[in-house]
């Protein structure tokens, strides 16, 4: 595994997406991933899995200090109606609270702002006095653009620490990924293979082909490989045994400067089912 060092906490270029596993599959999922040795991993408010992946790593005796769980507050938890736990919670500390309840935490390691939307920053402060009051280890966003990035800088003073953005093949997000670097913001790569809907395409690709046979590796570990070049965290999503295993056997090879070219040459800016702005 290699690590990226951020303020002293050691975060790893792979991580397991937990976007739609629940219930068997979300354990084996984890129980492949630890065995295997992930140490991160992605989930959020909104994947509903945040109550059975605590009970999983309570259950099991994970502690905080072996493994770095990431979740994401959402605009529905903000903006969303007074109703929803039956009180006002319209608070990032009471989306943190719960948060924490259902992971069975008192801490929690990554918290992102899910995607965008009007007035974020007001919301935003409120992370980063989470963050001061050491509740938090790193705080950041998903999905935004360069000047969502500027928004929050201007309210806060800081950048957000993390950007989590779509990078794969066909959205290779150069400009933003170089904006991002450019200002010490870390960049995450969510569905690096764009959920599965482009994975045909590039795995029918000779020229990935080749470069897969070269080193004896999988096109999807190529790709991942790829990424984790550019000091972009990956984050795939996995049920597969063999998959998993995969996922993170990407180490032992580093790209040519030309082959890194034909996968950069791959880009067309195509995003696979993502609205970037929420307007509520
Ligand atoms: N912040 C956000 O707004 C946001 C949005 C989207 C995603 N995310 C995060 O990013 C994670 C990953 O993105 P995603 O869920 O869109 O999916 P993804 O990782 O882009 O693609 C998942 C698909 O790839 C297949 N796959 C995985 N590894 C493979 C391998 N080695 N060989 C062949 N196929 C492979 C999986 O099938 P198998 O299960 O059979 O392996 C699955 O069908 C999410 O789970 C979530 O944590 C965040």
């Amino acid at each position: 595994m290699e690590y990226l060092n951020i303020e002293g906490t050691k975060i790893p270029l792979v991580g397991l997406g937990c976007f739609a596993l629940h219930g068997r599959a979300l354990t084996e999922s984890l129980a492949i991933a630890l065995e295997e040795g992930y140490e991160l991993f992605d989930t959020a408010f909104k994947y509903d899995n945040e109550k059975e992946m605590g009970k999983y790593f309570t259950s099991n005796n994970i502690y905080r200090e072996n493994i770095i769980i990431q979740t994401k507050v959402c605009a529905r938890q903000l903006l969303g109606s007074k109703i929803l736990w039956g009180v006002d919670k319209r608070s990032i500390s009471s989306a943190y609270e719960y948060s924490c309840r259902l992971l069975g935490r008192s801490y929690i390691d990554v918290y992102l702002v899910h995607s965008p939307f009007v007035k974020v920053a007001n919301y935003y402060r409120e992370l980063v006095k989470l963050k001061d009051d050491g509740k938090i280890g790193i705080i950041g966003v998903c999905n935004f653009t360069r000047e969502q990035l500027q928004a929050i800088k201007l309210a806060t003073g800081i950048y957000p620490m993390l950007n989590q953005i779509e990078v794969h093949p066909y959205h290779n997000s150069k400009e933003l990924v170089a904006f991002c670097k450019d200002n010490g913001i870390i960049v995450e790569a969510r569905s690096p293979f764009a959920h599965g809907d482009a994975l045909h395409d590039w795995l029918t690709n000779k020229v990935l082909q080749k470069i897969a046979k070269e080193y004896n590796k999988s096109v999807p570990q190529i790709i991942l490989r790829w990424i984790t070049q550019q000091n972009i965290i990956a984050l795939p999503r996995s049920k597969t045994f063999q998959h998993i295993k995969d996922n993170i056997n990407i180490f032992d090879f580093d790209l040519t400067s030309t082959q890194v070219s034909v996968l950069d040459r791959l880009n067309r800016n195509q995003s696979y089912g993502f609205i970037s702005t929420i307007n509520s």
